[in-house]
């Protein structure tokens, strides 16, 4: 039996338990991608939880108590993170930010282009 190959080899760590955290390096198989995910959209974010790839952060709250406390440290974390030091009026500020992101979303950009040119 041969050595695996590099992808065999990611494709394996990523079946074990906790093998997401591998994050998009389990699609690319780049070493680069190790632990990185997608930004994703704040548009009605207020909907949508709980947040983070794995869920750990049930309320918009707690996104934002996270981000105020710098992140958690990690091996992959993004380095540019530091404390926030927000009051908790600012918080909830943010918070009340994120939920106004809220609304009906365009069913396909094609579809709002011929709304708009129809009126
Ligand atoms: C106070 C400022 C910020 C707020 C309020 C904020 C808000 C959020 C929220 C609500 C989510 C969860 C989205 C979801 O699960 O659908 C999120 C995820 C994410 N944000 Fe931020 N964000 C902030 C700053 C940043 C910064 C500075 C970066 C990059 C340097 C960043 C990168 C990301 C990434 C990569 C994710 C996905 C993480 C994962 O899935 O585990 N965010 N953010």
């Amino acid at each position: 039996m041969s050595a695996p190959n590099a992808r065999e080899l990611i494709d394996a760590l990523g079946r074990e338990e906790g093998g997401d955290e591998l994050g998009r390096m389990l699609q690319s198989y780049l070493v680069f991608d190790l632990g990185s995910f997608r930004t994703p959209t704040l548009r009605n974010i207020a909907l949508t939880a709980p947040y983070f790839h794995d869920g750990s952060a049930e309320t918009l709250g707690d996104v934002v108590r996270f981000y105020n406390e710098g992140g958690r440290r990690n091996l992959n974390r993004e380095w540019d993170l530091n404390a926030l030091n927000l009051t908790d009026a600012e918080q909830r500020d943010l918070v009340a930010f994120l939920e106004s992101l809220t609304g009906r979303m365009p069913e396909t950009v094609a579809a709002a282009h011929w709304d708009k040119k129809e009126r």
